[in-house]
Order: structure tokens, then C-alpha cells, then sequence
């Protein structure tokens, strides 16, 4: 097949956040303990971090850490994670049926995020089994620099200058019936306007996001936003999307059509958004905190909690899906979506980053490695980062599916980078079908050099394993073309495939 892609470098939409490519990081199964954190590690350091992880979040390239939870935030106490280790006490994780030690906790998570380098924390609050009153206390232990109970607690605790945690999440999930403390959303909309006016007492410098929706089917979707908006508008800065896909009764040709899902989510919040402020005549913009998404096989076994009274194990193994070839490719669209709408989505969190549906994945006392989703996001962070999203036109056929009815076989998107070249990340997720991809340059643009790399394998369900680590691999795609004295570039997109363009 033919597909095109006409580039005007004046038609700009949005810089792309930084906050686009944050992570998430949740106490669930071996996030945080045999992931992140292993003490008995040979690998870990003084603070028991392991530095083989470190090494490849830093190489995943991710931004902003979301933390703790998720559902798991819903029961939390923070306090019992800070402090000396010996007196921290374990308890019951009623998210995920499991024991939480609390030898990992908040100065932990800090410490982490700052050898990291350059790295941010978003602090979700407990608004499920807690309320306004432990908001507080965590804010003031975070950002509060000395003198108060709090602040000279954290500082006995090792931390002598304040964490200054800028974005908070005002709970999660709340629409969601399995969430501790569910609530409908007027109740939440209450909880969120006292929440927010007490914590902007305390720092009125920080960026709160309140929960919109856990995925875009949910039955009270729409509703759940408008009601939450007209209710906290001015108080707010972000709401808050989650979306995960997976293949529903083998559908592959839907499921390779997920972003045109998350697209449409994206415009819904929007309009939602837009509404909300004309009908209040507001001047205060709200932007979309993505903080959820991925391709998360939720029926498997591997997403089945513990069960049973006696049954509360410390860090199982929990959604440790393996992704494959056609996942990574989804997964690679989800991105493009969101750059896509840089223009409102202002932060995402990859959910999550460590051995949960993540793209790295651990051994107790073993290696690290990469799935194959960690390269589309590695490579997009790198240079999709701090760019320009121009809008474009693409032309290209459309096929029939049961979710979506007809949806383009191509999915793209482009971004000007500082540099000046110019990166196409794009798509083709025909089952059959390769393209040929031409791309028009904008008007005093020459391409003098042309760097593409592909992810695509005949077997669509190939994956990378412990014991096959690097089955699946992005390559040098040397199908490719530089046309018309360098106003053009063409390049073969096998099918089911993601591919990255990088023109100078
Ligand atoms: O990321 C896994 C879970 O998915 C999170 O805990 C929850 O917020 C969502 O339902």
C-alpha cells in the first residue's frame, strides 16, 4: 500500500511536556521490593537500591515518577513508612491481598527519584480510607522546610531539606467500584474542594490532579468528569485519564487500533473541559494528567490476586505480563496518541515501570531486562523530548473493526526538535499489509540524512523472555529513501510494525 505524510513546519501544535514520559510506581507484587529495591542484591547499593535498575530506567529515559499507588494508595498510611526501619510495622495491603513490610517508603521513594537525576515525584494522597487531615500532615512533612511537628519529624528522618513535591493526586480512581472508599462524584467532587483548598493553605505552589475516569467504558464516564469539573474547576490543574487494552476474544485487528480509543477518550475529556469552562466563564485552564496507561492483559492468571484469610504474601509475583511483538506495537501507538494531544495532555504515567505490565523486568538476585515495549519508549522519550509537535496530513487506506468501525492503518505522528531535524514516529497496523511511506518535507527543509529504525517480527506474538532476552529488538530499516533533491524521504513499513524517522 501507499501512504503519505505532507509536513508544514507551520502548523505548530504544542511542545511536547517532559511530563509526557513519566512512570508510575506502585507498592504491587514486585514493583518496589525484587524491583527497584533489593538489599540482598550483589548488585544493590548502600540504600539498597538496585543499580543494574537504576541504570535501565535511566536508559528507558521516563521523567516523572507517580507514587505510591494506584489502588494500593487507597489504604495506605504514609507515616508507617518513614522512620526507622525496625519500628515500621507490617500490614494488611487490601488492594492487592498482600503484606506491606514498609522497609520501602517515602524517603526511600525520594532518595531513589533523586540519584535517579533530573527526575520528578508525583505524590498521590490516600482519599479512600483517609481524608483532608493526612493530606495535610504529608504535605507539610514533604514540603514544609523545618520549625513545625512534621517538618522536624522528616528531618530527624534523614531528610534535612524538604521534598517540594509539586504535582499531587487527589486520590484514585475514585469512580472505580473495586477502589477502597469509592464514592459517587458529587461526594468525591466535596472531598477533592476541601482537600485542595487545605493543601493550597499549606503550599500554594503545588499542581493538584483530580481523578477523572479508569478507562473511557466506564458507565459513568462523562458524567464522572462534568460533575467532579463544575464542582472544583478553579481549585484543580490537572484531571486525570487511565486506559489499558489488551486483546478481547483474540480481536487482533481491534486491538491494534487501541490509540484510536485513547485518541477519542483524549477528545471526550476535552470537550468535557472546554464545556465545563465556558459554562463557568473561567479563564483557568485544565490540562489531561494521563497518569495510567498500557497494554495490561487483566483476565490472565498473572492479574489474579492472592486469596484466602491466611493467604497475604510480601511481593508476589502480580501482572507480570510478558508483551510480544503486537503489544509493543500497540503500545508504541498509545504514545504517538499522546504526543498527539500534547496540546492537552501535559503529563502521563506509563503504568507501571518495574515487573508490573512493565517494560523492565527483574530477577530476585537475578538480572534485569528489557521487554519489548521498552524500546518504543525509549526512543520517543529521547527524541520526542522538549520538541514541537507539528500537525500534519496523512493519507493512507482504512480497514474495518469490531471495536471502532473503520480506522486508519497508519497512525503517526510529528515533532521538530530543537536541533532542527525533523522525527516521524509512526505505526502501520495492517495485519497484511507493508507501505510505502512517503513523507513531504515543509518548505526550506532539505534532508541530508535519514536514520530509521524499526520494531516489527514475522511473528507478531514473538516475545522477549528471561531466558531469550533479545528476540525482539529495534532495527536499522534500510528500506528507505531520500527523494527530490531531499524534499521527500520514502520508507517501507512492514506490517504490524512501529517505526521511528530521524531526518537532518
Ligand atoms: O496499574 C495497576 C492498577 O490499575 C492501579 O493500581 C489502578 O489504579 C488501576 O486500576
Amino acid at each position: 500500500h501507499e501512504g503519505t505524510l505532507v509536513i508544514d513546519s507551520d502548523f505548530q501544535l504544542a511542545q511536547v511536556s517532559d511530563r509526557l514520559f513519566g512512570a508510575f510506581v506502585e507498592h504491587l507484587g514486585r514493583c518496589v521490593y525484587t524491583g527497584i529495591y533489593e538489599p540482598e542484591h550483589q548488585l544493590a547499593d548502600e540504600d539498597g537500591f538496585r543499580t543494574d535498575v537504576m541504570d535501565m530506567v535511566r536508559e528507558l529515559g521516563v521523567t516523572t515518577i507517580r507514587y505510591p499507588g494506584g489502588n494500593f494508595v487507597s489504604g495506605y498510611r504514609w507515616k508507617d513508612g518513614v522512620g526507622p526501619r525496625q519500628n515500621r510495622p507490617c500490614r494488611l495491603d487490601l488492594a492487592w491481598h498482600s503484606t506491606e513490610t514498609n522497609q520501602f517508603g517515602l524517603h526511600e521513594m525520594a532518595r531513589w527519584v533523586d540519584r535517579l537525576g533530573g527526575n520528578e515525584l508525583m505524590e498521590a494522597v490516600n482519599l479512600g480510607t483517609q481524608g483532608v487531615q493526612e493530606a495535610l500532615d504529608l504535605l507539610e512533612y514533604c514540603n514544609i522546610p523545618s520549625g513545625t511537628a512534621l517538618s522536624d519529624w522528616r528531618r530527624q528522618n534523614g531528610a534535612e531539606d524538604p521534598f517540594g513535591i509539586r504535582m499531587w493526586c487527589l486520590g484514585n480512581e475514585m469512580d472505580g467500584p473495586w477502589q477502597l472508599g469509592h464514592r459517587n462524584a458529587e461526594d468525591y467532587a466535596r472531598t477533592v474542594s476541601m482537600t485542595a483548598a487545605a493543601m493550597r493553605r499549606l503550599d500554594p505552589d503545588i499542581e493538584l490532579v483530580a481523578c477523572g475516569s479508569s478507562s473511557h467504558g466506564m458507565p459513568t464516564f462523562g458524567n464522572w468528569e462534568r460533575s467532579v469539573l463544575r464542582a472544583t474547576y478553579e481549585q484543580v490543574d490537572y484531571l486525570s485519564s487511565h486506559a489499558y487494552y489488551h486483546p478481547i476474544d483474540g480481536d487482533m485487528a481491534s486491538f491494534l487500533a487501541s490509540g484510536v480509543d485513547m485518541g477519542a477518550f483524549i477528545d471526550d475529556v476535552s470537550a468535557i473541559i472546554d464545556a465545563t469552562q465556558a459554562e463557568l466563564k473561567s479563564d483557568h485552564q485544565i490540562g489531561i494528567s494521563f497518569d495510567e496507561w498500557n497494554v495490561w492483559y487483566q483476565d490472565s492468571e498473572a492479574s489474579q490476586n492472592p486469596e484466602g484469610i491466611r493467604n497475604w504474601p510480601v511481593a508476589p509475583r502480580l501482572l507480570e505480563d510478558i508483551y510480544n511483538l503486537a503489544d509493543a506495537v500497540v503500545f508504541g501507538d498509545l504514545l504517538i496518541t499522546l504526543i498527539q494531544h500534547a496540546d492537552r495532555v501535559r503529563s502521563a504515567s506509563l503504568a507501571q515501570l518495574v515487573n508490573v505490565i512493565a517494560p523492565i523486568m527483574t530477577e530476585p538476585g537475578g538480572p534485569v531486562w528489557r521487554q519489548t515495549t521498552f524500546y518504543p519508549f525509549s526512543v520517543t522519550a529521547r527524541l520526542a523530548k522538549g520538541g514541537t509537535v507539528l500537525q500534519t496530513h496523512q493519507e493512507c487506506n482504512s480497514y474495518e473493526t469490531a471495536l471502532y468501525g473503520q480506522v486508519s492503518e497508519l497512525n503517526s505522528v510529528t515533532v521538530s526538535r530543537l536541533d532542527g531535524s525533523l522525527v516521524v514516529f509512526v505505526v502501520n497496523r495492517s495485519q497484511t499489509s507493508s507501505y510505502n511511506f512517503s513523507i513531504r518535507l515543509p518548505g526550506g527543509f532539505t534532508c541530508s540524512q535519514v536514520q530509521v529504525s524499526t520494531l516489527h517480527d514475522d511473528n507478531i506474538y514473538a516475545q522477549n523472555t528471561l531466558n531469550d532476552q533479545s528476540r525482539i529488538q529495534l532495527y536499522v530499516n534500510n528500506n528507505v529513501q531520500i527523494c527530490d533533491g531531499g524534499s521527500a524521504v520514502s520508507v517501507q513499513l512492514p506490517p504490524v510494525s512501529w517505526t521511528v524517522i530521524h531526518m537532518s
